[in-house]
């Protein structure tokens, strides 16, 4: 069932608890893939009912970021779900999430920021205020929904992290399901944004698990000093590539590991022919 406004999928959620039924809530962005397609059926094994926001979030995009041009494939999206077994699919507008606009008027102004120790690196130097958009909007949904768990790819693994710690800290009544990365064949990670990529990119955007699973080799033959385990990346970077970010950190706290060990996770991101792509792997 596809549903646009709030005030519907309160009415029907509310119908479920009364009835008992536990609720998963599967947050994204639409332009569904097998990535998405792994947490959607996790929720529907695991949960009475299955919900899957398709939203496309302006605040979490900076102004010189993609949302204009953020593939928005509606329809396919509502195909797959309900061959999935999905009982809704909440797509509202952005006016329905933020009203006349979260920069125009005063009819959206509450944030939640999350801690700046968690967003000052990685995707986050980068993409400042991204995560203030993501908690903010996925706390809204956990309002709008509130389901009994949540589901998360590990796909992106900072913005998993930081989730947890909001639910943790803000006593969010909601279990965080984290779900393992789903890749093509080659060792890509799937994601809405290899749609921008031009054959040769796609080629050269293998580097990103080339580097990380390399990584992850060297590890388990003992190599743990982390600069010995970065110098490993160069051989798989051209002149197409841009590197962003290749760092070694927790696997909860994100702090920086000198040395790497079973709960590091290695995080990287490359601008392959002007599009960002990130990835991770965890050591352990
Ligand atoms: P989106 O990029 O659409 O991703 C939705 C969910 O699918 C996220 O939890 C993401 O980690 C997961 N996912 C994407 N690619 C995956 C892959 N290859 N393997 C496993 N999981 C994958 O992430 C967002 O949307 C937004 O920030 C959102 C949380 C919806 C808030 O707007």
């Amino acid at each position: 069932m596809l549903i646009h406004t709030i005030e519907e999928v309160r009415e029907q959620i509310k119908n479920w608890k009364k009835q008992g039924l536990s609720i998963g809530l599967v947050p994204t962005m639409g332009a569904l893939h097998d990535g998405h397609l792994s947490l959607i059926k996790k929720s529907v094994e695991k949960c009475d009912k299955t919900v899957v926001s398709v939203f496309v979030n302006p605040i979490q995009f900076g102004p010189s970021e993609d949302f204009d041009k953020y593939p928005r494939t509606l329809e396919a999206d509502e195909k797959l779900c309900s061959d999935a077994g999905v009982d809704i699919i909440f797509a509202p507008s952005p006016k329905e999430m933020y009203g006349e606009g979260h920069l125009l008027s005063n009819d959206f102004l509450t944030y939640v920021i999350p801690p700046f120790f968690y967003v000052n690196k990685l995707c986050g130097k980068s993409r400042v205020g991204h995560f203030d958009g993501v908690c903010t909007v996925v706390n809204k949904l956990f309002n709008i929904v509130q389901p009994d768990f949540a589901f998360f790819g590990e796909k992106d693994r900072q913005q998993l992290i930081i989730l947890k710690k909001m639910v943790k800290d803000l006593n969010i009544p909601v279990t965080i399901i984290p779900c393992p990365i789903v890749r093509e064949e080659s060792g890509l990670a799937l994601s809405s944004r290899n749609k921008y990529l031009d054959e040769n990119s796609k080629k050269d955007a293998l580097a990103l698990n080339k580097i990380l699973f390399n990584i992850k080799l060297c590890y388990d033959k003992g190599i743990t000093d982390v600069r010995a385990l970065s110098e490993t990346a160069y051989s798989f970077l051209n002149s197409n590539h841009s590197l962003e970010y290749l760092e070694f950190r927790d696997k909860d706290t994100l702090e920086d590991k000198e040395k790497a060990d079973d709960d590091t996770i290695v995080f990287i991101a490359v601008k392959v022919g002007g599009v960002r792509l990130i990835d991770n792997i965890a050591l352990g």
